[in-house]
């Protein structure tokens, strides 16, 4: 049987710990791409992964290299190439720079991996989906980003430190762009089944809601750079959806035309993720002021993607 085939872009600290995740999982022989000044790098970390497979007992087979053509076949390209926030740095902050790249990395992928589905990692989030929609001239299915399985997992982990309780029992639901106004839902978030509101107070809710919001920034504050395992590990779970095509209903930047009333724009809603990528968004009724905060994240979704079709009218 062919083994699945997994392309990660960019191996730094999100890429390779993809990487990481995506062999310790066996999903499939996994290719790590980055710059020809870098490609020492993503050769060596290729290499000691590989030297972890005795031990983790896995077996696949993981390449690093700057030659695109190596990535050729894979059936799921994660693109995490670009810079990442410094302490102070929103991650709006990064658009221009990060934009080049990934529409640099994404015109690779469309001639080197032409039927692949490609999940953005690169930040802006909301603005590199779409840079590579434009760039890569895939269909909507094709292109998704990650941002909601991180985002949610946060949040998730947040409630289950309140409670002290299990983090497998939190189900919890999150909508909108991955900025600091993104939209974790307090209605939909249960505890093996029991409403959260059932078990906790209302002002704890609002604390773990408000501390997810700004959960990348507190790590950026503590580390100097951005998260990178719980980034990875939302981006292997969605391409775990797609190789296994497990038809899993995940948060994710997905092409929304009509849903939640957004006209044309990838903003992180429900969506079943399987063998054809993005198979379905999934709409769920949202009250006045759910739907008021959704509205505002799209807002934001909407000026970042203006902000590059102004930079690079190209990609309007
Ligand atoms: P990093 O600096 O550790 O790694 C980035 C890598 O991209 C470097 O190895 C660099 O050489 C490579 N790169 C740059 N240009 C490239 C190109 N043209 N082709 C191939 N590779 C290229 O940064 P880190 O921490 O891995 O973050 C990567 C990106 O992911 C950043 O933009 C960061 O903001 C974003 N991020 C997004 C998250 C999300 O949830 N969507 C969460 C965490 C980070
Ligand atoms: C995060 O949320 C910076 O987007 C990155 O950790």
């Amino acid at each position: 049987m062919r083994r699945a085939k997994i392309s990660v872009i960019g191996a730094g600290n999100v890429g390779a710990t993809c990487a990481h995740w995506a062999a310790a999982k066996e999903l499939g022989d996994v290719v790590l791409v980055d710059i020809p000044d870098k490609e020492g790098v993503a050769k060596g970390k290729a290499l000691d992964l590989v030297c972890c497979g005795p031990m983790e007992g896995f077996d696949v087979d993981i390449t690093g290299t700057s030659d695109y053509a190596d990535a050729a076949g894979s059936d799921v390209v994660i693109v995490t190439a670009g810079l990442p926030r410094k302490p102070g740095m929103s991650r709006d902050d990064l658009i221009e720079t990060n934009v080049k790249i990934v529409r640099s990395v994404s015109e690779k992928i469309a001639e080197h991996c032409p039927e692949s589905i490609v999940i953005l990692v690169s930040n802006p989030l909301d603005a590199m989906v779409y840079t590579a929609w434009k760039a890569t001239g895939f269909p909507t299915n094709r292109i998704v980003g990650q941002a909601g399985c991180l985002d949610v997992a946060r949040y998730r982990a947040f409630i289950a430190m309140k409670l002290g309780c299990s983090i497998e029992d939190i189900s919890a639901l999150l909508l909108g762009g991955h900025g600091d106004d993104m939209v974790p839902l307090p209605r939909f978030t249960s505890v093996h089944g029991i409403p959260v509101s059932q078990l906790l107070p209302d002002s704890d809710i609002v604390e773990c809601v408000e501390r997810a919001k700004v959960g990348g920034g507190e790590v950026v504050k503590l580390m100097g750079t951005s998260a990178f395992y719980a980034p990875a590990s939302g981006s292997v779970q969605m391409a775990e959806a797609i190789i296994k095509d497990k038809k899993r209903i995940l948060p994710c930047a997905a092409f929304c035309e009509k849903e939640y009333g957004i006209d044309g724009y990838f903003v992180g809603v429900p969506c079943i993720l399987g063998a054809n990528g993005v198979e379905q968004v999934v709409e769920i009724d949202l009250d006045a002021g759910e739907k008021a905060l959704m509205d505002e994240s799209v807002s934001h979704v909407k000026d970042l993607v203006r902000i590059v079709t102004e930079m690079f009218p190209d990609l309007a």
